[in-house]
């Protein structure tokens, strides 16, 4: 029996979908994370969660603090009473306590946390997913539609990114939750990415090109996005685009182009076979973004 927290968000309901599809029996967790009662009562049976919740699309610091790191010690607190087998953890490259950036120092500190437990736990880090409903590429996309006649670059476009698609990434957290772990994959700290390289220019003009936009590239200093995304979109709850998703334009995220083959034996998708659902994306979504 599987739990899975974060199960509403963009990789979550993909994740569902695909233990549906494998007949794996799975539950969303429906409680906040720093409820211990909620926690308790629905561990009880359980024997791997796999743990997506996070306020990364808060693009608050403050709410990482309380839900990423405060309620992941919750969760492990509670799992350990419980006694469950394997915690699976979908992390980001570049996890690092010491980073400038806020998501990547507190995926390390979470990492930390499952580290220090006496349970068994599976990392994988990420590459930024790509995806129906995902909050890059339709991000990216908004931007270039608001920002007529031009599409900005930050940081010049220079940014270099390996996305990789939410159902492979879905299809990584099904094989490492296999209950026999034929193929040893508790205990480690794997990566996701895709096996393409990209600067940030170049999945802009992917999007023009899908979308049919016309837009001329202008080169902007990375804090000048900082500025605008802070005093447009800081007050809501759910912004379109966060200084977080800004942060990903600083650091690069890569790793071996070959890195999901040799750990789990497949393909991920090409960027371009999988990007259809921005042709038409529908006003709604540009002005109001879908998460
Ligand atoms: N998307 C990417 O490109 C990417 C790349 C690498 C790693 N990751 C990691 O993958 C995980 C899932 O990402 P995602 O893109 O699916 O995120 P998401 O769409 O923002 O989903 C976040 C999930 O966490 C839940 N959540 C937020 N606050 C909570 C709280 N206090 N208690 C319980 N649940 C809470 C949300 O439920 P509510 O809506 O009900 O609050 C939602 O189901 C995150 O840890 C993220 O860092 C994502």
């Amino acid at each position: 029996m599987i739990l899975v927290t974060g199960s509403t968000g963009f990789v979550g309901r993909a994740l569902m979908r695909a233990l549906d599809y494998h007949n794996l029996d799975a539950t969303g967790y429906t409680g906040r994370m720093n409820n211990p009662y909620a926690l308790r009562e629905q561990l009880d049976g359980i024997e791997t969660v796999i743990h997506l919740a996070s306020a990364e699309a808060t693009g608050r610091a403050r709410a990482l603090q309380h839900v990423d790191i405060d309620g992941t010690q919750r969760l492990v607190e509670e799992a350990e009473r419980t006694g469950i087998n394997h915690i699976i953890y979908l992390s980001r490259i570049g996890a690092n306590v010491n980073s400038l950036f806020p998501t990547l120092r507190t995926k390390a500190t979470v990492e930390q946390i499952l580290d220090r437990s006496s349970i068994p736990t599976t990392i994988i880090r990420s590459a930024t997913i790509f995806g129906r409903d995902d909050r890059f590429l339709n991000t990216v996309g908004s931007l270039a539609f608001w920002n007529w006649p031009f599409v900005f670059l930050p940081a010049g476009g220079r940014a270099l990114l390996q996305p990789i698609w939410v159902e492979d990434v879905v299809r990584c957290l099904v094989m490492v939750s296999d209950p026999l772990d034929l193929k040893g994959y508790r205990g480690r700290i794997l990566t996701a990415a895709g096996e393409e390289r990209f600067r940030y220019e170049e999945i802009v003009h992917i999007i023009l090109n899908t979308t049919e936009m016309s837009r001329r590239p202008l080169a902007i200093r990375l804090q000048w996005v900082r500025l605008i995304t802070r005093t447009f979109f800081g007050w809501r709850r759910r912004p379109p685009i966060t200084t977080f998703f800004l942060d990903r334009l600083n650091a690069p995220e890569i790793a071996d182009l070959d890195i999901v083959f040799r750990q789990f034996n497949f393909h991920p998708v090409p960027l371009r076979h999988q990007i259809t659902y921005l042709r038409n994306p529908g006003l709604a979504r540009y002005v109001f973004g879908k998460n």
